[in-house]
């Protein structure tokens, strides 16, 4: 009966701190091999960000912000004084769009850049006169592999796209490209991950501040790195004691051999059927656009089972990706003894009527997927702190802090997800694992953007 499949789950899900501690290890070598080379599995990208924000950063910046879920145009103004306004219009991407020609996307972008431009900088007949272009930062959130700021040629599309034509080619020229079509007055001075965009966001307004992590529809981390640490740019003869920021692609780890991670047969399931089977083992594990149909396949296959919704029509369930990670929310946020939330999710989108046994079952199946996600994002984490020892220097837990900063709908939204994430650090660290707190940064590509524009200017206008 359910009692049996629960103890079943659990057993599949549940992750002890000593296999925690081991995926931790692991995890510190494949990040130390990606500095190494390139074209390392987890590929630990130089974003040519160099060194963290002073705070004094100021001006008028324009940011696109190309996530998994959303487009969003926005205007960000810096008042130099770590403080910032931000007007912006959001687009949701549809299905046909990530899936058509790659240019007809950056058209898109264009498009809408376009339009915002004349809306907010034009006259009455959107005529835009400037004495000068606007500056604009790209946060094009996908693996980009960059020889400078304002390039960067697509490893692979990931979170579901498949935009034929981008693929190994540089998505900062094919925006130009299409920006150069509406003849919009805008120059793009920087292509950015939206991780690095984290980071530097969250370093402009508290410099605690040592990694930015998306937990969304994908996710990943970036962090500051010293150069010496990056044997792979060695040519670029930067100073010593320079820094940049790696935007690690983590979401990659583990995707080829398979031997570090506990995936269940749901995971790989998800995996080989996806447009991108053996990529992204880590992601598929953790983010937004996973773990609501990692739960449907369970409800599947318990379906087949002749275990939960006894002689009803179950098809609407069966349909692949219908099951939102938002109903995983709600499910375990239901504050009623009766579940009368998930009674009530059921039956309006899938036309089912549940018991409360299986209401139960549920809750309890929601919260093994989403403790498992977050214990995992806490593994990844430790991987970043333990690299940069930042441990080290901690002696009172209460006074000091190693700063996490994050955005995304799965940290922002999902009940428990930040406290898990905490618990999940203290199960490998120890007391001292108290001292990482993270916090959601206000929008990070937004403010990224216009910040790692702002430090991009100055670099140049200082001749280096
Ligand atoms: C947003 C950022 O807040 O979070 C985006 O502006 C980022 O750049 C996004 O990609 C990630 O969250 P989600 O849930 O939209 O994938
Ligand atoms: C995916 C992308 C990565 C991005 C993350 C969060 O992992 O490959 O670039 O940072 O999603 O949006």
């Amino acid at each position: 009966d359910m009692a049996d499949y629960l103890v079943k789950f659990e057993k599949q899900f549940t992750l002890t701190p000593q296999r925690m501690r081991m995926i931790v290890d692991s995890f510190i070598e494949v990040l130390e091999r990606g500095l190494e080379k390139k074209g390392e599995e987890v590929p630990m990208l130089p974003t040519y960000v160099f060194g963290w924000p002073t705070g004094q950063e100021k001006g008028s910046y324009l940011a696109v912000d190309l996530g998994g879920t959303n487009l969003r145009v926005c205007h960000v103004e810096l008042e130099g004084d770590g403080r910032f306004e931000v007007t912006q219009t959001k687009f949701r991407l549809t299905e046909e769009q990530k899936h058509a020609d790659a240019q007809g996307l950056f058209d898109f972008c264009a498009e809408c850049l376009d339009n915002f431009v004349k809306d907010n900088f034009g006259d009455d007949d959107g005529k835009v006169e400037l004495d000068e272009p606007l500056p604009m930062g790209f946060t094009f959130s996908y693996p980009c592999e960059q020889d400078r700021i304002d390039h960067g040629v697509l490893i692979r599309w990931t979170k579901g796209f498949g935009a034929p034509g981008a693929e190994g080619e540089d998505c900062a020229a094919m925006f130009k490209k299409s920006l150069q079509k509406y003849n919009t007055p805008v120059e793009m001075v920087a292509l950015i991950n939206d991780t690095t965009g984290t980071l530097i966001a969250s370093s402009y307004v508290d410099q605690a501040t040592k990694a930015g992590i998306i937990f969304g529809t994908g996710c990943n981390a970036a962090y500051m790195e010293k150069v010496a640490n990056i044997p792979k740019i060695k040519h670029l003869n930067l100073p010593e004691d320079a820094e940049m920021a790696i935007n690690c692609e983590w979401g990659a780890f583990d995707s080829t051999t398979h031997e570090h991670l506990p995936r269940t047969s749901y995971d790989i399931h998800i995996d080989e059927t996806s447009n991108k089977p053996g990529e992204q083992a880590f992601e598929k594990m953790i983010a937004g656009l996973y773990l609501g149909e990692i739960f449907r396949l369970i409800m599947c296959e318990l379906i087949d089972e002749g275990v939960l919704f006894l002689g009803q029509e179950t098809y609407k369930v069966e349909k692949p990706f219908v099951f939102d990670t938002a109903f995983l929310s709600l499910i375990e946020s239901d504050p009623t003894d009766e579940l009368l939330t998930v009674t009530g999710l059921f039956a309006h989108f899938f036309s089912l009527d549940t018991t409360i046994a299986e209401r139960q079952f549920m809750r309890r199946l929601a919260i093994l997927i989403g403790t498992r996600a977050a214990r995992l994002s806490a593994c990844g984490i430790a991987a970043i702190v333990s690299k940069q020892a930042l441990l080290d220097d901690i002696t009172d837990v209460k006074k000091q802090t190693v700063g996490i900063a994050t955005d995304g709908s799965l940290y922002n939204k999902y009940p428990k997800f930040p406290q898990r994430l905490e618990e999940g650090l203290v199960d490998i660290f120890g007391e001292k694992g108290r001292a990482i707190k993270t916090y959601h940064a206000e929008d990070g590509s937004g403010v990224g953007a216009a910040v790692i524009a702002a430090m991009t200017k100055a670099r140049k206008a200082a001749g280096y």
